[in-house]
Protein backbone atom coordinates (compact mmCIF):
# COMPACT_ATOMS: atom_id res chain seq x y z
CA UNK A 1 0.00 0.00 0.00
CA UNK A 2 1.07 3.32 -0.79
CA UNK A 3 -0.18 5.88 1.76
CA UNK A 4 -0.18 9.82 1.68
CA UNK A 5 -1.67 11.71 4.63
CA UNK A 6 -2.86 14.71 2.59
CA UNK A 7 -4.03 16.82 5.89
CA UNK A 8 -4.63 16.78 9.07
CA UNK A 9 -7.63 19.55 10.16
CA UNK A 10 -7.49 21.17 13.72
CA UNK A 11 -9.80 19.50 16.73
CA UNK A 12 -10.21 20.29 20.02
CA UNK A 13 -12.22 17.41 21.46
CA UNK A 14 -11.28 16.27 24.67
CA UNK A 15 -9.75 12.82 24.65
CA UNK A 16 -10.59 11.83 28.24
CA UNK A 17 -14.72 12.79 27.35
CA UNK A 18 -16.92 10.16 28.33
CA UNK A 19 -19.93 9.89 25.55
CA UNK A 20 -20.83 6.94 23.66
CA UNK A 21 -20.50 8.47 20.03
CA UNK A 22 -16.96 10.10 20.65
CA UNK A 23 -15.11 6.99 21.78
CA UNK A 24 -14.61 3.26 20.80
CA UNK A 25 -15.64 2.38 16.97
CA UNK A 26 -16.96 6.31 16.83
CA UNK A 27 -13.78 7.87 17.52
CA UNK A 28 -13.49 10.56 14.42
CA UNK A 29 -10.52 10.94 13.03
CA UNK A 30 -8.95 13.93 12.02
CA UNK A 31 -6.72 12.64 9.07
CA UNK A 32 -7.50 13.08 5.05
CA UNK A 33 -5.46 10.48 3.40
CA UNK A 34 -4.88 9.44 0.10
CA UNK A 35 -4.32 5.66 -0.74
CA UNK A 36 -3.14 3.47 -3.70
CA UNK A 37 -2.58 -0.61 -4.49
CA UNK A 38 -4.18 -1.20 -0.98
CA UNK A 39 -3.07 -4.72 0.51
CA UNK A 40 -5.86 -7.09 0.21
CA UNK A 41 -6.58 -10.17 2.02
CA UNK A 42 -8.05 -13.17 0.05
CA UNK A 43 -8.85 -11.59 -3.95
CA UNK A 44 -10.39 -9.07 -5.40
CA UNK A 45 -12.71 -9.66 -7.93
CA UNK A 46 -11.65 -8.45 -11.18
CA UNK A 47 -15.85 -8.00 -12.41
CA UNK A 48 -16.09 -5.46 -9.07
CA UNK A 49 -15.78 -2.01 -10.89
CA UNK A 50 -16.54 1.20 -8.94
CA UNK A 51 -17.01 3.28 -6.46
CA UNK A 52 -18.26 2.73 -2.66
CA UNK A 53 -18.94 5.79 -0.88
CA UNK A 54 -19.47 5.95 2.52
CA UNK A 55 -20.35 9.72 4.53
CA UNK A 56 -19.68 9.76 8.40
CA UNK A 57 -20.70 12.00 11.04
CA UNK A 58 -17.13 12.91 12.35
CA UNK A 59 -16.88 15.89 14.80
CA UNK A 60 -13.78 18.04 14.79
CA UNK A 61 -14.13 20.56 17.87
CA UNK A 62 -15.40 19.51 21.44
CA UNK A 63 -19.23 20.48 21.01
CA UNK A 64 -21.13 23.32 22.76
CA UNK A 65 -23.49 21.53 24.59
CA UNK A 66 -24.12 17.94 24.57
CA UNK A 67 -23.21 15.78 21.21
CA UNK A 68 -25.73 14.07 19.32
CA UNK A 69 -24.02 11.61 17.05
CA UNK A 70 -25.91 13.25 13.84
CA UNK A 71 -24.36 16.21 14.64
CA UNK A 72 -20.94 15.37 13.43
CA UNK A 73 -19.18 16.81 10.47
CA UNK A 74 -19.03 15.03 7.53
CA UNK A 75 -16.47 12.61 5.62
CA UNK A 76 -16.24 11.16 2.85
CA UNK A 77 -14.78 7.69 2.21
CA UNK A 78 -14.37 6.51 -1.43
CA UNK A 79 -12.67 3.20 -2.28
CA UNK A 80 -12.39 2.57 -5.89
CA UNK A 81 -12.24 -0.97 -7.38
CA UNK A 82 -10.74 -1.93 -11.09
CA UNK A 83 -9.16 -4.55 -12.54
CA UNK A 84 -8.77 -6.31 -8.90
CA UNK A 85 -6.64 -3.28 -7.17
CA UNK A 86 -8.67 -0.61 -4.56
CA UNK A 87 -7.26 2.61 -4.01
CA UNK A 88 -9.21 4.77 -1.38
CA UNK A 89 -9.36 8.60 -0.04
CA UNK A 90 -11.10 10.28 2.47
CA UNK A 91 -11.91 14.16 2.89
CA UNK A 92 -14.03 16.11 5.18
CA UNK A 93 -16.89 18.08 3.24
CA UNK A 94 -15.77 21.50 3.12
CA UNK A 95 -19.35 22.71 4.21
CA UNK A 96 -19.92 26.12 4.98
CA UNK A 97 -20.22 25.61 8.98
CA UNK A 98 -17.00 22.95 8.59
CA UNK A 99 -14.91 26.64 7.06
CA UNK A 100 -16.25 28.77 9.58
CA UNK A 101 -15.30 26.28 12.63
CA UNK A 102 -11.96 25.46 11.27
CA UNK A 103 -11.72 29.86 11.23
CA UNK A 104 -12.41 30.43 14.63
CA UNK A 105 -10.16 27.39 15.89
CA UNK A 106 -13.73 25.98 17.78
CA UNK A 107 -17.67 24.92 17.08
CA UNK A 108 -20.02 27.55 16.81
CA UNK A 109 -22.95 25.70 16.87
CA UNK A 110 -24.64 23.22 18.97
CA UNK A 111 -26.71 20.21 18.01
CA UNK A 112 -29.46 18.13 18.20
CA UNK A 113 -29.89 17.18 21.61
CA UNK A 114 -29.15 20.86 22.86
CA UNK A 115 -32.57 22.25 23.61
CA UNK A 116 -32.91 25.11 22.77
CA UNK A 117 -29.59 25.04 20.79
CA UNK A 118 -26.82 27.08 21.62
CA UNK A 119 -25.69 28.30 18.47
CA UNK A 120 -23.35 30.99 18.19
CA UNK A 121 -24.70 32.07 14.46
CA UNK A 122 -27.78 31.51 12.92
CA UNK A 123 -27.69 27.80 11.17
CA UNK A 124 -29.62 25.70 9.02
CA UNK A 125 -31.75 22.78 8.97
CA UNK A 126 -35.43 22.23 9.34
CA UNK A 127 -35.48 23.44 12.79
CA UNK A 128 -32.96 25.90 12.42
CA UNK A 129 -29.97 26.95 14.63
CA UNK A 130 -28.13 23.40 13.42
CA UNK A 131 -24.90 23.21 11.45
CA UNK A 132 -25.32 21.81 8.13
CA UNK A 133 -22.42 19.17 8.39
CA UNK A 134 -23.31 17.26 5.13
CA UNK A 135 -22.79 14.29 7.07
CA UNK A 136 -26.07 12.32 6.59
CA UNK A 137 -26.19 10.27 2.93
CA UNK A 138 -24.23 10.53 -0.25
CA UNK A 139 -25.76 9.29 -3.77
CA UNK A 140 -24.25 9.76 -6.83
CA UNK A 141 -25.64 11.91 -9.61
CA UNK A 142 -24.55 13.02 -13.25
CA UNK A 143 -21.26 12.14 -12.61
CA UNK A 144 -20.91 13.70 -8.74
CA UNK A 145 -21.19 13.11 -5.10
CA UNK A 146 -23.81 14.49 -3.52
CA UNK A 147 -23.27 15.07 0.67
CA UNK A 148 -26.76 15.79 2.09
CA UNK A 149 -27.89 16.51 5.71
CA UNK A 150 -30.81 14.86 6.76
CA UNK A 151 -32.92 17.72 8.03
CA UNK A 152 -32.44 19.79 5.00
CA UNK A 153 -29.84 21.56 3.36
CA UNK A 154 -26.95 22.00 0.81
CA UNK A 155 -25.89 19.29 -1.71
CA UNK A 156 -22.26 19.37 -1.48
CA UNK A 157 -20.85 18.05 -4.75
CA UNK A 158 -17.64 15.93 -5.01
CA UNK A 159 -16.22 14.00 -7.26
CA UNK A 160 -16.67 10.20 -6.42
CA UNK A 161 -13.41 9.26 -6.78
CA UNK A 162 -10.57 11.61 -6.09
CA UNK A 163 -13.04 13.53 -3.63
CA UNK A 164 -12.21 17.11 -5.44
CA UNK A 165 -15.18 19.16 -3.99
CA UNK A 166 -17.14 21.37 -6.37
CA UNK A 167 -19.16 23.29 -3.28
CA UNK A 168 -23.01 23.52 -2.83
CA UNK A 169 -24.98 22.69 -5.64
CA UNK A 170 -26.96 25.10 -7.30
CA UNK A 171 -29.42 24.54 -9.83
CA UNK A 172 -28.66 27.19 -12.18
CA UNK A 173 -29.83 29.49 -9.28
CA UNK A 174 -32.96 27.05 -8.78
CA UNK A 175 -31.57 25.31 -5.60
CA UNK A 176 -34.93 25.70 -3.17
CA UNK A 177 -34.40 28.09 -0.43
CA UNK A 178 -35.93 25.08 2.09
CA UNK A 179 -32.75 23.11 1.36
CA UNK A 180 -33.08 19.32 0.45
CA UNK A 181 -33.37 16.79 2.81
CA UNK A 182 -30.79 13.50 3.06
CA UNK A 183 -32.40 10.77 1.04
CA UNK A 184 -32.98 12.48 -2.37
CA UNK A 185 -32.87 9.16 -5.16
CA UNK A 186 -31.16 8.61 -8.40
CA UNK A 187 -33.30 6.73 -11.00
CA UNK A 188 -30.62 5.27 -12.81
CA UNK A 189 -33.07 4.46 -15.72
CA UNK A 190 -33.98 8.18 -16.47
CA UNK A 191 -31.05 9.92 -14.78
CA UNK A 192 -33.03 11.75 -12.44
CA UNK A 193 -32.31 12.86 -8.69
CA UNK A 194 -35.70 12.81 -7.02
CA UNK A 195 -35.72 14.75 -4.19
CA UNK A 196 -37.77 16.53 -1.42
CA UNK A 197 -37.78 18.61 1.85
CA UNK A 198 -39.50 19.78 5.06
CA UNK A 199 -39.41 22.42 7.18
CA UNK A 200 -41.77 24.13 9.93
CA UNK A 201 -43.76 26.64 7.44
CA UNK A 202 -46.75 25.62 5.46
CA UNK A 203 -46.61 23.69 3.19
CA UNK A 204 -44.09 21.83 5.09
CA UNK A 205 -43.04 19.87 2.26
CA UNK A 206 -41.91 19.94 -1.42
CA UNK A 207 -40.90 17.15 -3.92
CA UNK A 208 -38.98 17.83 -7.11
CA UNK A 209 -37.20 16.35 -9.74
CA UNK A 210 -33.41 16.98 -11.37
CA UNK A 211 -32.87 16.15 -14.69
CA UNK A 212 -29.39 14.23 -16.05
CA UNK A 213 -28.09 17.44 -16.77
CA UNK A 214 -28.31 18.60 -13.38
CA UNK A 215 -31.36 21.19 -14.49
CA UNK A 216 -34.57 21.67 -12.19
CA UNK A 217 -37.86 20.47 -14.04
CA UNK A 218 -39.78 19.70 -11.01
CA UNK A 219 -40.78 21.52 -7.77
CA UNK A 220 -44.29 21.18 -6.43
CA UNK A 221 -45.85 21.86 -2.70
CA UNK A 222 -47.09 18.33 -0.92
CA UNK A 223 -49.13 20.12 1.55
CA UNK A 224 -49.28 18.55 5.58
CA UNK A 225 -51.35 19.31 8.18
CA UNK A 226 -48.26 20.82 10.18
CA UNK A 227 -44.35 20.29 10.25
CA UNK A 228 -43.36 16.85 9.76
CA UNK A 229 -40.19 14.63 10.33
CA UNK A 230 -40.02 12.70 7.27
CA UNK A 231 -36.59 11.44 6.57
CA UNK A 232 -36.68 8.82 3.00
CA UNK A 233 -39.28 8.95 0.03
CA UNK A 234 -39.50 6.02 -2.74
CA UNK A 235 -40.54 6.17 -5.98
CA UNK A 236 -41.59 3.95 -8.90
CA UNK A 237 -42.30 4.29 -12.96
CA UNK A 238 -45.07 7.03 -12.05
CA UNK A 239 -44.98 8.30 -8.64
CA UNK A 240 -42.96 9.29 -5.40
CA UNK A 241 -43.78 8.40 -2.52
CA UNK A 242 -43.69 10.48 0.48
CA UNK A 243 -44.83 10.07 3.59
CA UNK A 244 -46.56 11.79 6.77
CA UNK A 245 -45.80 9.62 10.10
CA UNK A 246 -47.37 10.30 13.31
CA UNK A 247 -44.39 11.16 14.99
CA UNK A 248 -42.92 14.63 14.92
CA UNK A 249 -42.50 17.65 17.12
CA UNK A 250 -44.67 18.77 19.64
CA UNK A 251 -45.47 22.17 17.96
CA UNK A 252 -46.99 23.76 21.35
CA UNK A 253 -43.28 23.71 22.48
CA UNK A 254 -41.89 25.66 19.45
CA UNK A 255 -42.51 29.24 21.48
CA UNK A 256 -40.06 27.68 24.23
CA UNK A 257 -37.61 26.95 21.59
CA UNK A 258 -37.60 23.53 21.78
CA UNK A 259 -37.73 20.85 19.18
CA UNK A 260 -39.00 17.44 21.32
CA UNK A 261 -40.78 15.06 18.92
CA UNK A 262 -43.69 12.45 20.14
CA UNK A 263 -45.63 10.17 18.92
CA UNK A 264 -49.38 11.63 18.35
CA UNK A 265 -52.72 9.91 17.85
CA UNK A 266 -53.00 9.98 14.36
CA UNK A 267 -52.38 7.39 11.20
CA UNK A 268 -49.51 7.22 8.86
CA UNK A 269 -49.56 8.92 5.73
CA UNK A 270 -48.50 8.07 2.56
CA UNK A 271 -48.45 10.25 -0.81
CA UNK A 272 -48.25 9.11 -4.52
CA UNK A 273 -47.26 12.01 -6.14
CA UNK A 274 -47.17 11.55 -9.95
CA UNK A 275 -43.73 11.71 -11.38
CA UNK A 276 -43.60 14.08 -14.31
CA UNK A 277 -42.61 12.69 -17.60
CA UNK A 278 -38.94 13.14 -18.66
CA UNK A 279 -40.71 14.31 -22.06
CA UNK A 280 -42.50 16.84 -20.49
CA UNK A 281 -46.09 15.18 -21.30
CA UNK A 282 -48.50 16.18 -19.04
CA UNK A 283 -49.53 14.06 -15.89
CA UNK A 284 -51.92 14.40 -13.12
CA UNK A 285 -51.10 16.77 -10.57
CA UNK A 286 -53.45 14.77 -7.97
CA UNK A 287 -51.97 13.63 -4.84
CA UNK A 288 -53.23 10.33 -3.41
CA UNK A 289 -53.14 10.18 0.60
CA UNK A 290 -53.44 6.40 1.93
CA UNK A 291 -53.13 6.18 5.55
CA UNK A 292 -52.07 2.86 7.62
CA UNK A 293 -51.08 1.92 10.96
CA UNK A 294 -49.07 4.33 13.22
CA UNK A 295 -45.41 3.82 13.25
CA UNK A 296 -42.58 5.72 11.98
CA UNK A 297 -40.07 4.50 9.23
CA UNK A 298 -36.39 5.80 8.69
CA UNK A 299 -35.80 4.09 5.62
CA UNK A 300 -37.39 2.15 2.79
CA UNK A 301 -35.95 0.14 0.43
CA UNK A 302 -37.85 -0.60 -2.64
CA UNK A 303 -41.40 0.45 -4.51
CA UNK A 304 -43.14 -0.52 -7.58
CA UNK A 305 -46.28 -0.54 -9.68
CA UNK A 306 -48.28 -3.86 -9.27
CA UNK A 307 -51.34 -3.44 -11.07
CA UNK A 308 -53.80 -1.35 -9.20
CA UNK A 309 -51.30 -1.46 -6.46
CA UNK A 310 -48.12 0.15 -5.65
CA UNK A 311 -45.97 -1.90 -3.18
CA UNK A 312 -43.71 -0.24 -1.22
CA UNK A 313 -41.23 -2.11 1.00
CA UNK A 314 -39.15 -0.43 4.14
CA UNK A 315 -38.40 -1.06 7.78
CA UNK A 316 -41.33 -0.65 10.31
CA UNK A 317 -40.64 0.66 13.75
CA UNK A 318 -42.37 -0.95 16.42
CA UNK A 319 -41.57 0.84 19.15
CA UNK A 320 -40.91 4.87 17.25
CA UNK A 321 -40.93 6.48 20.86
CA UNK A 322 -38.49 4.05 22.84
CA UNK A 323 -37.74 4.67 27.04
CA UNK A 324 -34.38 5.78 27.74
CA UNK A 325 -31.53 2.72 27.30
CA UNK A 326 -31.52 0.93 30.38
CA UNK A 327 -28.37 1.14 32.36
CA UNK A 328 -26.98 3.85 29.65
CA UNK A 329 -25.16 7.02 31.53
CA UNK A 330 -27.96 8.90 32.38
CA UNK A 331 -27.25 12.30 30.04
CA UNK A 332 -27.15 10.24 27.13
CA UNK A 333 -29.69 7.43 27.75
CA UNK A 334 -32.66 8.93 25.59
CA UNK A 335 -30.01 9.41 22.28
CA UNK A 336 -29.00 6.19 22.92
CA UNK A 337 -32.61 4.77 23.21
CA UNK A 338 -33.54 6.55 19.66
CA UNK A 339 -30.54 5.30 17.75
CA UNK A 340 -30.27 1.88 19.34
CA UNK A 341 -31.80 -0.27 16.72
CA UNK A 342 -33.34 -2.74 19.71
CA UNK A 343 -34.74 -0.17 21.12
CA UNK A 344 -36.91 1.40 17.55
CA UNK A 345 -37.17 -2.71 16.55
CA UNK A 346 -37.56 -1.47 13.04
CA UNK A 347 -38.48 -4.99 10.50
CA UNK A 348 -38.82 -5.43 7.53
CA UNK A 349 -42.50 -4.62 6.16
CA UNK A 350 -44.42 -4.07 3.29
CA UNK A 351 -47.07 -1.84 2.39
CA UNK A 352 -50.01 -2.10 -0.52
CA UNK A 353 -51.39 0.43 -1.66
CA UNK A 354 -54.70 0.34 -3.81
CA UNK A 355 -55.17 2.97 -6.37
CA UNK A 356 -58.39 1.53 -7.38
CA UNK A 357 -60.18 1.40 -3.82
CA UNK A 358 -57.88 3.56 -1.92
CA UNK A 359 -57.19 0.64 1.10
CA UNK A 360 -53.64 -0.18 2.37
CA UNK A 361 -53.22 -3.58 3.39
CA UNK A 362 -49.52 -4.06 5.75
CA UNK A 363 -47.88 -7.02 6.33
CA UNK A 364 -44.14 -7.73 7.55
CA UNK A 365 -41.61 -9.43 5.64
CA UNK A 366 -39.31 -10.45 8.47
CA UNK A 367 -40.00 -10.55 12.39
CA UNK A 368 -36.07 -9.86 13.45
CA UNK A 369 -34.98 -6.31 13.88
CA UNK A 370 -32.76 -4.79 11.06
CA UNK A 371 -32.36 -1.46 9.26
CA UNK A 372 -30.32 0.41 6.51
CA UNK A 373 -31.07 -2.09 3.84
CA UNK A 374 -29.67 -2.20 0.35
CA UNK A 375 -30.45 -4.11 -3.26
CA UNK A 376 -29.51 -4.68 -6.53
CA UNK A 377 -30.60 -0.95 -8.59
CA UNK A 378 -30.85 -2.64 -11.65
CA UNK A 379 -34.34 -3.51 -9.91
CA UNK A 380 -35.39 -0.73 -8.41
CA UNK A 381 -38.72 -0.01 -9.57
CA UNK A 382 -39.72 -4.15 -9.95
CA UNK A 383 -40.65 -6.76 -7.01
CA UNK A 384 -37.04 -7.56 -6.32
CA UNK A 385 -36.40 -10.40 -4.49
CA UNK A 386 -33.16 -9.99 -2.11
CA UNK A 387 -32.49 -7.15 0.13
CA UNK A 388 -29.04 -6.86 2.50
CA UNK A 389 -29.93 -4.98 5.85
CA UNK A 390 -27.63 -4.26 8.63
CA UNK A 391 -27.87 -5.92 11.87
CA UNK A 392 -27.41 -3.45 15.25
CA UNK A 393 -25.53 -4.30 18.13
CA UNK A 394 -27.90 -4.02 21.27
CA UNK A 395 -27.92 -0.84 23.27
CA UNK A 396 -25.58 1.13 20.44
CA UNK A 397 -25.24 2.82 16.59
CA UNK A 398 -23.17 0.32 15.63
CA UNK A 399 -23.26 -2.40 12.93
CA UNK A 400 -22.34 -5.77 13.87
CA UNK A 401 -23.29 -7.94 10.92
CA UNK A 402 -25.42 -8.35 7.89
CA UNK A 403 -28.53 -10.08 6.62
CA UNK A 404 -29.58 -11.13 3.27
CA UNK A 405 -33.37 -11.71 3.22
CA UNK A 406 -34.70 -13.63 0.53
CA UNK A 407 -38.47 -12.06 0.44
CA UNK A 408 -39.54 -14.78 -2.12
CA UNK A 409 -38.63 -17.91 0.29
CA UNK A 410 -39.24 -15.50 3.11
CA UNK A 411 -35.60 -16.94 4.90
CA UNK A 412 -33.03 -14.89 6.16
CA UNK A 413 -29.30 -15.09 6.29
CA UNK A 414 -27.29 -13.50 8.98
CA UNK A 415 -23.53 -12.88 8.67
CA UNK A 416 -21.62 -11.82 12.08
CA UNK A 417 -18.65 -9.65 11.84
CA UNK A 418 -16.90 -11.05 14.81
CA UNK A 419 -17.42 -9.26 18.61
CA UNK A 420 -15.80 -5.82 18.36
CA UNK A 421 -15.73 -5.57 14.42
CA UNK A 422 -18.03 -2.81 13.35
CA UNK A 423 -19.43 -2.06 9.48
CA UNK A 424 -21.31 0.12 7.43
CA UNK A 425 -24.49 0.21 5.23
CA UNK A 426 -23.82 -2.18 2.48
CA UNK A 427 -24.82 -1.85 -0.85
CA UNK A 428 -25.15 -4.42 -3.34
CA UNK A 429 -22.13 -3.85 -5.99
CA UNK A 430 -23.90 -5.89 -9.70
CA UNK A 431 -20.65 -7.37 -10.79
CA UNK A 432 -19.37 -5.63 -14.03
CA UNK A 433 -21.16 -5.91 -17.09
CA UNK A 434 -24.15 -8.11 -15.78
CA UNK A 435 -27.57 -6.62 -16.31
CA UNK A 436 -31.31 -7.85 -15.45
CA UNK A 437 -31.04 -10.81 -17.54
CA UNK A 438 -28.22 -12.22 -15.02
CA UNK A 439 -29.79 -13.33 -11.45
CA UNK A 440 -30.58 -10.79 -8.93
CA UNK A 441 -27.73 -11.55 -6.17
CA UNK A 442 -24.83 -12.22 -8.86
CA UNK A 443 -22.36 -9.64 -7.67
CA UNK A 444 -20.77 -8.24 -4.52
CA UNK A 445 -21.73 -6.57 -0.98
CA UNK A 446 -19.95 -4.36 0.49
CA UNK A 447 -18.53 -2.60 3.72
CA UNK A 448 -15.97 -0.72 5.50
CA UNK A 449 -14.80 -2.29 8.71
CA UNK A 450 -14.08 -0.83 12.06
CA UNK A 451 -11.86 -3.32 13.75
CA UNK A 452 -11.44 -2.63 17.61
CA UNK A 453 -9.31 -5.29 18.06
CA UNK A 454 -6.90 -5.01 15.93
CA UNK A 455 -7.33 -1.50 15.66
CA UNK A 456 -7.62 -1.36 11.74
CA UNK A 457 -10.01 -0.53 9.16
CA UNK A 458 -10.87 -2.60 6.18
CA UNK A 459 -13.11 -2.92 3.31
CA UNK A 460 -14.52 -6.17 3.59
CA UNK A 461 -15.80 -7.33 -0.27
CA UNK A 462 -18.63 -10.69 -0.12
CA UNK A 463 -19.98 -12.91 -2.68
CA UNK A 464 -23.54 -11.75 -2.46
CA UNK A 465 -25.30 -15.56 -3.04
CA UNK A 466 -22.25 -17.33 -0.71
CA UNK A 467 -22.54 -14.83 2.22
CA UNK A 468 -22.28 -17.35 4.91
CA UNK A 469 -18.76 -18.28 3.42
CA UNK A 470 -17.43 -14.60 4.62
CA UNK A 471 -15.52 -12.35 2.74
CA UNK A 472 -13.82 -13.05 -0.53
CA UNK A 473 -11.48 -9.65 0.21
CA UNK A 474 -10.63 -8.00 3.06
CA UNK A 475 -8.88 -4.58 2.09
CA UNK A 476 -6.90 -2.45 4.42
CA UNK A 477 -6.86 0.84 4.78
CA UNK A 478 -4.16 3.57 6.11
CA UNK A 479 -5.94 4.17 9.07
CA UNK A 480 -8.67 3.11 11.57
CA UNK A 481 -12.06 4.76 10.20
CA UNK A 482 -14.43 5.98 12.75
CA UNK A 483 -18.40 4.55 12.60
CA UNK A 484 -20.66 5.93 9.76
CA UNK A 485 -24.23 6.02 8.20
CA UNK A 486 -25.22 5.82 4.75
CA UNK A 487 -23.48 4.83 1.91
CA UNK A 488 -23.75 3.75 -2.14
CA UNK A 489 -22.25 2.04 -5.29
CA UNK A 490 -21.62 3.86 -8.12
CA UNK A 491 -20.51 1.52 -11.03
CA UNK A 492 -17.74 2.67 -13.64
CA UNK A 493 -20.40 3.85 -15.85
CA UNK A 494 -21.78 6.24 -13.58
CA UNK A 495 -18.32 7.70 -13.16
FE1 LIG B 1 -31.05 7.88 6.82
Amino acid sequence: MKATLVNRVHSTIDPANDHPYLNGAWTPMMEEWDAEDLSVEGSLPRDLDGVYLRNSENPVYQPLGKYHPFDGDGVLHSIRFRDGKASYRNRFVRTEGFVAEQAAGRALWSGLAEMPPRSERPGWGAQGALKDSSSTDVVVHAGRALSSFYQCGALYQLDPQTLQQFGPADWNGAFPAEGVSAHAKVDVSTGELLFFNYSKHAPYMYCGVVNAAGKLTHYQPVLLPGPRLPHDMAYTRHFMILNDFPLFWDASLFDKGLHVARMHDLPSRFALVPRPRADGTAVPDTIRWFEADPTYVLHFVNAWEDGDEVVLNGYRQRCPMPPPLANAPRPYAMLMAYTDLHSLKPQLWRWRFNLRTGATHEEPLDEGISEFGSFNHQHAMQPNRYVYSALGEPGLFLFNGLCKHDLRNKTRQDVSFGAGVYGSEAPFAPRSGSGADRAEDDGYVVTFITDMNRDRSECWVYAAQDMGAGPLAKVRLPARIPSGTHSCWAAAAEL
